[in-house]
């Protein structure tokens, strides 16, 4: 049993759990991901680590409510338990100084992988821009602690209800039109927004890796739910990733893997609206 610590309402449809871990938070690294379960008949719920505190013992998790799994997690309050928080899991980040400037982009709850990688870059003598992106400010969520680990932070919104109105593509092209050699890009959010920036990327040529969140089971390797295509290869998100170049994935193949279980999730929520 693992302890909630701590729960927060980051925006209408963001949560936050600050969880008792320590073995978790001693080996966790930027871009490493958990899989929890509230209780035995709950679905496992694959989650990118938003932060850790190794003196703590805590892990951080941020997810969305958009399902009936997620929903039901939301309900948890401080001081309730999770049954099963298992990781960390996958591969971590590439932390190192890059030749010029990297540049992270962070789309809806994309914010919260982003946070430590951005934070372990600036660390590790980088200049780091993040270009965050959401529908609406009410979907914005830290923004004064990003702020804190980067060297400059771009706001933007769909509505332009805060920051710049556009979406993210455009500051990044931006940036990389810039005359300063881009060292490494990361762009993390919904796949289509991944998918974007990859294509933004590719004419000037700069590395880029995405997080890909797969549908997962085990997170060991073993069922092969999370198979994406990479590099005309198949490769599994939960030990081959979540990290990939994003400039060799195949980007019909994990938007068409997303919808798999659209029907089963339409269905279980109306259940849960009863
Ligand atoms: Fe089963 Fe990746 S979640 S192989």
């Amino acid at each position: 049993m693992f302890k909630i610590i701590e729960k927060q309402s980051l925006t209408p449809n963001t949560d936050l759990m600050i969880i008792d871990a320590p073995e978790i938070a001693r080996k966790a690294a930027p871009g490493q991901f958990v899989i929890l379960r509230k209780d035995e008949t709950c679905e496992r719920i694959p989650l990118t680590i938003a932060d850790f505190d190794r003196e703590q013992g805590t892990v951080t998790v941020i997810f969305q409510k958009v399902g009936k799994s997620t929903r039901e997690l939301g309900e948890l309050k401080s001081g309730d338990v999770i049954r099963n928080f298992v990781g960390p899991l996958g591969k971590p980040s590439t932390i190192k100084m890059y030749g010029g400037r990297v540049i992270l982009v962070a789309g809806g709850v994309g914010i919260a992988p982003v946070y430590p990688i951005a934070r372990a870059l600036k660390d590790a003598g980088n200049y780091v821009y993040v270009i965050m992106g959401a529908r609406s400010a009410d979907l914005i969520f830290w923004e004064d602690k990003m702020n804190a680990v980067c060297d400059e932070l771009i706001l933007c919104t769909d509505d332009g209800s805060r920051g710049r109105k556009c979406v993210v593509t455009e500051p990044l092209t931006e940036l990389l039109e810039a005359p300063w050699i881009t060292g490494h890009v990361w762009a993390i959010g919904p796949a289509i927004m991944m998918k974007f920036c990859c294509k933004t990327v590719e004419p000037f040529d700069a590395p880029i890796d995405v997080s890909l969140d797969s549908i997962m089971v085990d997170g060991t390797g073993m069922c092969g739910a999370c198979r994406v295509e990479v590099d005309g290869q198949m490769r599994f998100a939960c030990v081959d990733g979540p990290e990939f170049d994003g400039s060799k994935v195949n980007w019909d193949v994990v938007l068409a893997r997303k919808k798999v279980f659209s029907q089963e999730e339409q269905e279980a929520m109306q259940v849960w609206n009863r």
